[in-house]
């Protein structure tokens, strides 16, 4: 057992427990009462989330990896996200919240039992470099940037509060030239990278600009104000079709008040912040800004150039400001804050090429649909992402406010259906040189 090994293995203990922390506060802020309700037909009852989480790492840590006895196995369709949907979920005989916690409780301390015999410098691919007990940490955090999205759909006063994101410290506007060519897209080397973010491939991207800045609400007001959702020119045919039935006039938890806007955020309504990125837009609406804006949505490729390529090297960086994973000054995650920055908050995150931000803040839509990269293999399983390739979905990038550090890298790849606005999503604009 070499020293790296055990370095390894308290890393994984101590990201369990602090994952396991920001779950109990997402869990514990509101009463047995909204935990079971349905905020809305788009997401679970909070107390589904829970014991989902717990019920993943039964089947995986306790017993994929454990080879140990069932906890609940009767328990194992009802938290299946692939049996029910998330709309129905509310109706299934679910175990209460105090069976919840005895329940993921359980399960835990035995995955961490599990944790301290397990040989992750050898055997099997599941184990190997912990990948997966970094698959859970991941999915417990994706589940709590879930969880955050359900608190923003709930109604009632806030029971949710963070300190307010840093202000810009350096004006940030414009846009930056990305020079074409090859630059290597995807990771095979990232130890805890997903099944869709392998393997690593060269990309020709023709040079690009984008903007350094994600779409502010300012921007995206005066958008609203010019007439743009009323205008088809600027939407495509899918788009405006649900601009009509769905009723679209502003983002999600906008309300006009006189000649501005307040927005409504866990439970807080205020005037719209106007430096700060617009979010809870859809595809349709943010590829219609753009549109109108006279630029379009980069795709996933060159979201990704513009995050990782080092033109100096030549090398993909891990993240925007290297290899070494987000410290606080870099990137607005985790929940720390409970909204995006203003562009120029983080200058320490930027990208060689001087873009902003681009890791934190707001997940940003991209025009690509999700498909696997050449020579993928489906890891752990088919439905981590396989099952989700094609045209339907469009990948964001980059992650919100609300997500995890451990849950996002320049490789990661988020997906989602083009019509939906209750996750933590923005955009920034890009345009051919
Ligand atoms: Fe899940």
């Amino acid at each position: 057992m070499t020293i790296e090994t055990e370095r390894l293995r308290d890393r994984v203990a101590a990201e369990l427990l602090r994952t396991r922390d920001r779950t109990t506060l997402l869990t514990e802020a509101v009463d047995d009462g909204d935990l079971v309700a349905q905020h809305s037909p788009l997401m679970s009852p909070l107390v589904w989330d829970l014991a989902h989480v717990g019920n993943q790492e039964e089947l995986w840590l306790v017993r994929d990896v454990g080879g140990r006895e069932p906890v609940r196995q009767d328990i194992d369709e009802l938290y299946d996200a692939f049996q029910h949907a998330r709309r129905d979920r509310v109706a299934l005989p679910l175990l209460n919240p105090a069976e919840a916690r005895r329940y993921v409780a359980q399960v835990r301390d035995k995955a961490l039992d599990v944790l301290g015999r397990a040989r992750l410098d050898q055997g099997r691919r599941l184990v190997a470099d912990g990948f997966a007990f970094g698959m859970i940490v991941q999915h417990e955090q994706q589940h709590d940037e879930t969880m955050l999205a359900t608190h923003q759909l709930r109604s009632g006063p806030p029971v949710l509060s963070a300190s307010p994101p840093p202000a810009p410290s350096t004006p940030v506007t414009g846009e930056v030239l990305v020079p074409g060519g090859p630059f290597t897209m995807g990771t095979s080397t990232e130890a805890w990278a997903l099944d869709n973010e392998r393997p690593a491939h060269q990309v020709v991207v023709p040079a690009f600009h984008i903007d350094r800045a994600a779409v502010t609400n300012a921007q995206y007001a005066a958008f609203i104000d010019a007439g743009g959702y009323d205008d088809p020119r600027w939407w495509s045919t899918a788009g405006w079709d649900h601009r009509q039935a769905a009723g679209l006039v502003a983002p999600a938890h906008w309300q006009r008040d006189g000649s501005s806007f307040v927005a409504t955020t866990f439970g807080r309504t205020e005037p719209i912040a106007a430096d700060e990125p617009v979010v809870h837009v859809c595809y349709y609406e943010a590829a219609a800004y753009a549109k109108w804006a006279g630029k379009r949505l980069p795709t996933e490729a060159e979201w990704e150039k513009a995050a990782r390529f080092d033109p100096a090297t030549g090398r993909s960086r891990r993240f925007p400001w290297g290899d070494a994973s987000p410290s606080p000054s870099q990137a607005n995650l985790g929940q720390q804050h409970l909204r995006p920055a203003a562009a120029g908050a983080f200058p320490d995150g930027a990208s060689p090429l001087g873009v902003h931000q681009l890791i934190g803040d707001v997940w940003e839509w991209t025009s690509s649909d999700f498909h696997g990269y050449p020579g993928f293999a489906p890891f752990p399983y088919r439905e981590y992402s396989e099952v989700f390739f094609g045209p339907g979905y469009k990948v964001l990038r980059g992650g919100s406010f609300g997500t995890d550090g451990s849950a996002v890298r320049g490789t990661f790849r988020n997906w989602d259906y083009p019509i939906r606005r209750q996750i933590f999503s923005g955009f920034r604009c890009a345009r051919d040189a």
